[in-house]
């Protein structure tokens, strides 16, 4: 049963923080998925997903490029204002892309931009920087943490891996966590994080965790909509599942994200197949 907070009518209130916060202390999961435009945030909204992130992946999924690296503020403000416009009662999270959070007024610029221009209502960002988190949250800015894999890095890391794995490497990304929460993040996202390091942070975190590729233990699971529509450029993650063709069931794309929806909010999503050791 949805634990989600309602309005006198009955219909879904907006989602906010307390939301987030509220569904993680009740247990109940939090549904996330990336879209980029209007007609896909409608799609989400209708099907019940809970936060609409605006990632950098638009970067791969949208623009064609082989990485999350070029793509601008310009570019996530643009889309984000696209997804706002038909978001409905999601949560929409927008990304501080590359080099958008050098410094503390920097990243304020910018989350300024995606809030006003872009109308997110939470900023995300790479890393455990945090007197970044600190000067937005200081500021009224919600925001989310990402961490364990980060994409923007990829040069330097040298290929999309596992992180956090090992005693040393598992207490760090622990330490960050809670750092980060320190600081003001309001939600923490784990990429590519082996499954016991990911439910040891989400139980010691108050602030709600978000999965992908790092287990059922997290809070939520969030995973790029193409993914899950089985229409990834190149070779699909072994983390995501495509709800689209898996299933043999009727009712195209809408149906398809509302069995996202649900395989997360019931635990079936993500299995052991989508999870790292
Ligand atoms: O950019 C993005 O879509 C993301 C997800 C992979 C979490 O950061």
């Amino acid at each position: 049963m949805s634990t989600t907070p309602v309005d006198n009518n009955n219909a879904r209130a907006p989602v906010t923080v307390s939301t987030l916060r509220h569904m993680k202390e009740q247990g109940e999961k939090i549904a996330m998925l990336t879209a980029y435009d209007a007609s896909f945030a409608a799609v989400l909204d209708a099907a019940g997903v809970d936060v609409v992130l605006v990632g950098d992946s638009l970067g791969m999924v949208i623009q064609g490029h082989d990485t999350t690296v070029p793509v601008t503020i310009d570019d996530v403000v643009y889309h984000t204002r696209c997804v706002a416009a038909r978001a409905g009662h999601m949560l929409v999270m927008a990304d501080m892309p590359f080099m958008s959070f050098r410094d503390p007024a920097h990243a304020l610029d910018n989350a300024t931009r995606l809030m006003q221009e872009g109308g997110a209502h939470m900023v995300k960002l790479e890393g455990a920087v945090l007197d970044v988190v600190a000067a937005l949250a200081g500021q009224g800015i919600p925001v989310c943490g990402h961490l364990g894999l980060q994409p923007q890095s990829i040069h330097k890391l040298g290929g999309y891996r596992v992180q956090g794995r090992g005693n040393e490497a598992a207490a760090a990304m622990r330490e960050d966590a809670l750092r980060m929460q320190d600081a003001g993040a309001d939600v923490i996202l784990l990429e590519c994080v082996p499954v016991d390091v990911a439910r040891e942070i989400s139980g010691a975190l108050d602030v709600p965790t978000i999965g992908i590729g790092a287990g059922v233990h997290c809070d939520g699971q969030v995973l790029v909509l193409q993914d899950l529509l089985g229409i990834t450029p190149g070779r699909r993650p072994r983390f995501s599942q495509d709800f689209l063709s898996d299933v043999a069931t009727p009712g195209g794309i809408p149906a398809a994200i509302a069995r996202y929806v649900v395989a997360v909010k019931d635990g079936s999503f993500p299995g052991d197949e989508h999870s790292f050791s």
